[in-house]
């Protein structure tokens, strides 16, 4: 499933593998080392050779695909009709939050989490509000209350929450429903790690919630579980008329945007990917397992908790002390590139992340590199 050789993975010419040098493990961008899934690679082959590379046409077979998919993997019965096409989670958040905000209005995050979420507001000329996560990483309800009196606009909503890998429950999901009933709220559900949710814990589609359908809206991708980010396909989800109005008032031309492979080869993922997708998770898995092991062992000083979702881990670094920058530290002194905390909002001070979507090889050597690194 993982590719070993490093040789093979640096003939990628993807941004995981243009970030650095040569001589540094890209532990970094969220794209995995592994290869393509058969039955995708056989949608994007077939494509190629039909020279079949025009505009995408993405309805019927998307929303029948994603309905097919959430209603197995996770109970969820979706309309396929209330399934729309966009060209990434991005783009999709972004247009919703420019039919859901006036300019000035407000729109809450929880930090520690994905960059962009900080961006997005900002580009739909809205302001940004944040309310951190506790620090067992779930949703701070209370903060959330008072910050919700206030009256934004939207939350966006990281489930599961990268860099943490926290799957928020149901019950939590249910209080934050409440509280967008409650003070006028609209959620965006941020769902593209959904598919990547580990053996131990279980993911609660938001608009599954009782009472959700009517304050909420989710977007979803294939894109991180089988690795499709550079083919530009992802979906909004409504179960409701009112959200669904909002994805008609898009600008007629953002339905021309969505990749025409991305769409191919995301209806192959969700409807004959799954064999596929369980060996990933429980491989996945075992890479926690072993990272965790080598933390202890290798890089005692290192805190973390293990993620329930997600091939990422988010690493406190915090106890190597004083003036360290941990991702400057790593990068000089290991060759080892990972994300800076930083970017996930200003308490990741201290922190890394790093993507263990590799090859047990890999991760090895990279922990092995972080340990010289330190000095124990
Ligand atoms: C939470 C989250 N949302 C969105 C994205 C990016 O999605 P897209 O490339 O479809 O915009 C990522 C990528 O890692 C992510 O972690």
């Amino acid at each position: 499933m993982f590719t070993d050789s490093l040789e093979t993975l640096r003939r990628r010419r993807s941004a995981k593998w243009r970030t650095y040098p040569a001589d540094v493990l890209p532990m970094g961008v969220a794209e995995m080392d592994c290869s393509l899934a058969p039955p995708i690679t056989a949608a994007l082959r077939a494509a190629v050779d039909a020279a079949d590379t025009g505009y995408s046409a993405a309805q019927p077979d998307l929303g029948e695909a994603f309905a097919g998919f959430a209603a197995r993997r996770w109970g969820w019965p979706v309309d396929p009709a209330a399934v729309t096409a966009v060209t990434d989670v991005g783009v999709g958040v972004v247009e919703l939050l420019r039919m859901l905000t006036r300019p000035g209005d407000a729109v809450m995050i929880s930090p520690p989490v994905y960059p962009p979420f900080f961006d997005w507001a900002p580009e739909a000329g809205a302001q940004l509000r944040e309310v951190p996560l506790t620090a067992e990483h779930r949703l701070d309800l209370p903060a959330l209350e008072a910050a919700f009196a206030a009256r934004p606009a939207v939350y966006v909503l990281c489930n599961p929450q990268n860099p943490v890998g926290r799957v928020h429950t149901h019950d939590e999901l249910a209080a934050l429903v409440r509280l967008a009933h409650l003070y006028g709220v609209t959620i965006v559900s941020d769902e593209i790690h959904a598919p990547l949710v580990l053996p131990g814990a279980r993911f609660t589609p938001l608009l599954s919630v009782p009472g959700a359908a009517r304050v909420a809206v989710s977007v979803v991708s294939a894109s991180k579980a089988f690795n499709l980010a550079g083919l530009k396909c992802a979906a909004i989800v409504t179960a409701d008329p009112r959200m669904a109005a909002l994805v008609d008032r898009f600008p007629r031309d953002v339905r021309w945007r969505t990749g025409h492979l991305g769409v191919l080869a995301t209806v192959a993922a969700y409807t004959e990917g799954d064999d596929w997708l369980d060996a990933l998770l429980t491989e996945l898995a075992v890479r926690r397992a072993e990272l965790g092991e080598q933390l202890r062992t290798r890089l005692p000083k290192l805190g973390w908790q293990p993620p329930e979702a997600t091939y990422l881990a988010w690493l406190d670094c915090r106890a190597l002390g004083e003036d360290n920058e941990p991702r400057e530290l790593f990068l000089s002194q290991a060759r080892v590139g990972l994300e800076p905390g930083t970017r996930f909002g200003a308490r990741g001070a201290g922190y890394v992340r790093l993507n263990f979507g590799t090859s047990a090889d890999i991760l090895n050597e990279a922990t092995a590199r972080m340990a010289s690194a330190t000095g124990r």
